[in-house]
């Protein structure tokens, strides 16, 4: 199923760009020789990466052992530990008083932590863990909200080489049990309970039921953030304080082997149980530092760089744990929601800190167009020198918007693709290198091979479409699955010999750069057209009068699939007569792309169920649309968005 070439056509007309400004390519970290650096020899780029950012306790032999495909061994022979790359060394080289942590909570409460604090308290952390019998080897879970003692409790288990599993403070306890489960933790680090909203919230109830019954859990340890009643069980429940402030304040950090276990992060995967996507040491490391220097464009010295993700999913570890921390990064870390106590909350923070480098996601950045530029416009953003996109494809709309409005018209931006399986950026453009065009994600980065590949695995030509794979081993790409090599290589290697299917379509323009379309699973066909879910909502959103679309097949007697939309209007068109904009949008579609795609139904809703991580569950729009019942939502941020759905479809009919 390749999206076809009639489709892709109309994403082609995006013909604005935007060439590297000569005072930011200056000072850029990112250079045209990358490239050919890595061209020349992809192996001894990625060593001397891996040399130049990484400090090694052992230096490594050979670079790449790929003998056991698709079973990677990087920087074979080398030991380092992830922790003392991230703190010790910065301490060590005379950083120890740069800030590492601007901590805001949502409450209003701030804490500056620098390199020499941090460094005490994980050396405390590793202490603890070692006391409660934690081994190298052994897996933590880590249950927290946005906190520093999150970071610390990570670099914790690594400096002790005990692979942690974070858990994102939004899931259920079902879903803990299960992870704990799979990765046989005998220690979960959690905390009372999380400010969300401008209300505590609670987090260790959720971890309680997780671990009643049968359970590898022996310990609990408890950050205390909200001061809230909690249930205690003395045998198993740790105050992480209280702990820690017994505990010795020296540790040396343990090296590891560079193919060691470092972290397991769940994926939500569309069916089944969770896949625990497994990271090593070294490859790992590399990549994030070296993308967060060349993507992020990252001076650690004068930057204060601030990643609004969560550090339960992967643009959390990989950009706000590793690699701006193995770069002795000052970083903004934000406990809450972005509209707390009011809309303006971000930019108040990037004012107050200067913030330089903005890393977020799209769906954030169309919340904020919905919103509306009055609010970032109250705020001095002038700090702001790059931005950068993750998670899904990013409209040209939003991106021009993004630009112009956050960035004051004059700042890169950089929409970076990657997956929690390859670990860190793979494709971007290279501030200060690149020109710019909106909504493409544009090459693949310096010592990484794309390509887009059509069914029988062949590259496409440019102006065409297919699947997005990469075709050679990069440092950071995932180990496995947690305990299952076998649905390791059925998941990501078995469409074509020794090629890596990430799971997307992507068109080549005529200029080479790629165009994420999404999801191959969410590319639809209609009457034998087949059409992205990606470029309808693009258009929808491209509309004055539309703040937000997300787009299904759902399926049809008549034309196989059909093209369902729901939209959230912008403020001023929400009074308007609802069929008359139907009509209006659904033609805006048909002329924009073609007379097929226009949606068979349009649908004005006040929210879109979302993940947690702000993904949108098109599933769920896909049951809603199909008369379906609707499936599981326990991965909904707000399930009631749902019932608002479902009614405004029973009140349509
Ligand atoms: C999507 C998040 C288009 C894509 C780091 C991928 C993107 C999935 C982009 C991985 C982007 C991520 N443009 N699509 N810049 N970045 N995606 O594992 O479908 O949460 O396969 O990793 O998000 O999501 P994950």
């Amino acid at each position: 199923m390749t999206p076809s070439n009639e489709a892709l056509a109309n994403l082609l007309t995006e013909d604005r760009d935007f060439p590297p400004d000569p005072a930011f390519t200056e000072q850029a970290n990112g250079t045209q020789e990358l490239f050919a650096e890595a061209d020349a020899d992809r192996d001894a780029f990625w060593a001397k990466q891996a040399r130049e950012r990484i400090t090694w306790s052992k230096d490594f032999d050979t670079v790449l052992d790929w003998s056991n495909a698709p079973f990677a061994q990087w920087f074979v022979g080398g030991e380092l530990n992830a922790a003392y790359n991230c703190v010790d060394r910065h301490v060590e080289a005379g950083n120890g008083d740069r800030v590492a942590i601007h901590f805001v909570g949502e409450p209003g409460d701030t804490r500056d932590i620098t390199y020499a604090e941090l460094l005490t308290e994980v050396k405390k952390a590793a202490n603890v863990l070692t006391s409660l019998g934690v081994n190298k080897g052994d897996r933590v879970a880590i249950y927290m909200p946005m906190l520093p003692e999150t970071i610390v409790a990570m670099l914790a288990c690594a400096r002790i080489g005990a692979p942690h599993s974070v858990i994102f403070g939004g899931f259920s306890s079902d879903a803990i049990r299960s992870r704990v489960a799979d990765a046989d933790a005998r220690v979960v680090i959690t905390a009372d309970g999380q400010n969300r909203r401008g209300k505590p919230a609670p987090l260790k109830a959720a971890v309680d039921e997780a671990v009643t019954g049968d359970s590898p859990v022996e310990h609990v340890l408890v950050v205390k953030r909200t001061g809230q009643d909690v249930a205690w069980d003395d045998q198993r429940d740790i105050w992480w304080d209280e702990a820690l402030s017994k505990a010795d304040a020296e540790h040396e950090a343990v090296p590891v082997d560079s193919e060691h276990p470092l972290f397991i992060l769940y994926t939500s995967g569309t069916t089944g149980k969770p896949k625990g996507i497994l990271h090593t040491t070294g490859g790992y490391l590399t990549q994030a530092a070296y993308t967060n220097s060349v993507v992020h464009d990252l001076h650690p010295e004068s930057d204060v760089y601030w990643c609004t993700a969560d550090v339960g999913w992967v643009t959390g570890h990989s950009y706000i744990v590793y690699g701006p921390m193995a770069n002795g990064a000052t970083q903004v870390m934000y406990e809450g929601t972005p509209d707390t106590p009011d809309q303006g909350r971000w930019w108040d923070i990037v004012q107050k800190y200067k913030v330089s480098i903005l890393y977020t996601a799209p769906t954030a950045i169309r919340t904020y167009m919905k919103w509306g530029k009055e609010i970032p416009e109250k705020y001095d953003l002038t700090s702001l020198r790059l931005l950068g996109s993750v998670g899904e494809p990013i409209n040209p709309e939003a991106w021009v918007w993004y630009r112009e409005v956050i960035g004051g018209g004059k700042t890169p931006v950089v929409d970076t693709w990657w997956q929690t399986e390859t670990g860190a950026i793979m494709i971007s453009a290279l501030p200060g290198v690149t020109t710019l065009k909106p909504g493409s994600a544009q090459a693949a980065i310096p010592g990484i091979s794309v390509k887009v590949v059509d069914d029988a695995g062949q590259p496409v030509q440019k102006g065409q479409g297919g699947y997005l794979i990469i075709d050679q081993p990069w440092p950071s790409m995932l180990r496995g699955i947690w305990g299952d090599d076998e649905r390791y290589k059925e998941t990501y290697w078995s469409r074509w010999p020794d090629i890596y299917f990430a799971g997307d379509g992507a068109k080549l323009d005529d200029d080479g750069n790629i165009w994420v379309l999404g999801r191959v699973d969410d590319v639809m066909n209609v009457s034998g057209h087949r059409l992205s879910t990606t470029e309808i909502e693009s258009s929808l959103v491209s509309h004055p009068k539309v703040a937000e679309a997300a787009v299904v097949g759902a399926t049809d007697e008549t034309t196989g699939q059909a093209v369902c939309a729901f939209v959230i209007l912008r403020g001023d068109a929400q009074q308007e007569d609802g069929e008359d904009l139907v009509t209006e949008l659904r033609n805006h579609v048909a002329k924009q792309i073609s007379p097929i795609a226009k949606p068979r139904q349009v649908m004005i809703v006040a929210e879109l169920p979302k993940t947690r991580s702000g993904k949108i569950m098109r599933r769920l729009l896909r049951d809603v649309a199909e008369h379906r019942e609707v499936g599981d939502v326990t991965t909904l941020a707000d399930s009631s968005v749902m019932d608002l759905i479902q009614q405004g479809m029973d009140d349509d009919k």
